[in-house]
């Protein structure tokens, strides 16, 4: 399975700011907005990503990330031209996953939750296993800013609507989902919508009506944020500036996941931290060699 991380778009909602700056690029507290997804993929196990983004912003992006080797991963770019909706920017990056199955995760979506990698990685498992999708849902107080599903009482999916006026659940469809290899052609299929998108709500629709859709709730002790108005990111910074000065450990520190998860070793660790050693995050990454977190 590859990951493909979305941070195309127009970014709109951020003006003026995006109007200059990729939303992705901009810091969520004290790194990268685009940390937090990758950080996530990487926490799955997944080593191969494709990143889709703006050909104006290509260049900032390989700046901060470069082909993935700097921390044992391999990222290749592809270009959106427009914004023309998720399942289009999936779609851009057909040719670089190659007839595998996806793990797409949205460039301004950030989780947070104890178990989180496990729930994932039994998902990705599931799909890699039987084919199919795989989306979760979450309980937010403002449905209609979202994708919403509506779940029977065995679980099954039983609709998906995009920012309903009258939401039929309180459960927002995160920005976290696994599909097998055939979600290329259901995404060509995909006419659309009102606002001229094409959807990835209509590309869930089709698994559902399959019944090929699954779909978990993350609950309460998870924290979930579509980070793309001004508000939802200065909660996420908050958030992650809360937790972090409270347990003195990172929240979408690639380099530490790079590390834990064996991708580089110690030298290659030095090194990444060696030009930020004046910084916060250069000396956390030089902590990571003395103490010992791994319980955590
Ligand atoms: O955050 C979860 C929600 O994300 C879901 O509940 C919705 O079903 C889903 O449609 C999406 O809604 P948004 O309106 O929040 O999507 P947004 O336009 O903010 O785009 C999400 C990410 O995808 C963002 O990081 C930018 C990127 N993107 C977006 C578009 C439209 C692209 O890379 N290309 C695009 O064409």
């Amino acid at each position: 399975m590859k990951a493909v991380i979305l941070a195309g778009g127009s970014g709109t909602r951020l003006y003026p700011t995006t109007g200059v700056i990729n939303k992705h690029l901009l810091p969520i507290y004290n790194k990268p907005m685009i940390y937090y997804s990758l950080s996530v993929v990487m926490l799955i196990g997944i080593r191969e990503v494709v990143l889709v983004v703006n050909p104006k912003d290509l260049d900032s992006f390989y700046k901060l990330l470069g082909n993935g080797s700097r921390i044992g991963m391999s990222i290749d770019y592809s270009l959106q031209s427009e914004p023309l909706g998720l399942a289009d920017a999936l779609l851009s990056a057909e040719h670089l996953v190659r007839e595998d199955s996806v793990c797409l995760v949205l460039g301004d979506n950030i989780f947070f939750g104890h178990g989180l990698p496990d729930i994932l990685k039994e998902a990705k498992a599931g799909v890699e296993a039987k084919g199919g999708a795989y989306v979760f849902g979450y309980y937010v107080n403002d449905p209609s800013r979202y994708g919403i599903i509506e779940l029977d009482s065995e679980g099954r999916v039983v609709s998906l609507e995009e920012k309903p006026k009258n939401p039929k659940s309180n459960f927002a469809c995160v920005g976290l989902y696994f599909y097998d290899e055939g979600v290329f052609d259901i995404a060509r299929e995909v006419k659309p919508s009102k606002r001229g998108e094409k959807e990835i709500t209509s590309v869930n629709e089709v698994y559902m009506r399959e019944g090929k859709l699954r779909a978990r709730i993350l609950g309460r002790g998870f924290a979930w944020f579509d980070a793309g108005t001004h508000d939802s990111f200065l909660e996420a910074g908050e958030f992650v500036a809360t937790v972090e000065k409270k347990t003195g450990l990172m929240i979408g520190c690639i380099e530490e996941i790079a590390y834990r998860n064996g991708w580089i070793g110690k030298e290659e660790l030095i090194k990444l931290a060696e030009p930020l050693a004046k910084t916060d995050y250069g000396r956390y990454l030089m902590s990571l060699l003395e103490e010992d977190k791994d319980a955590l």
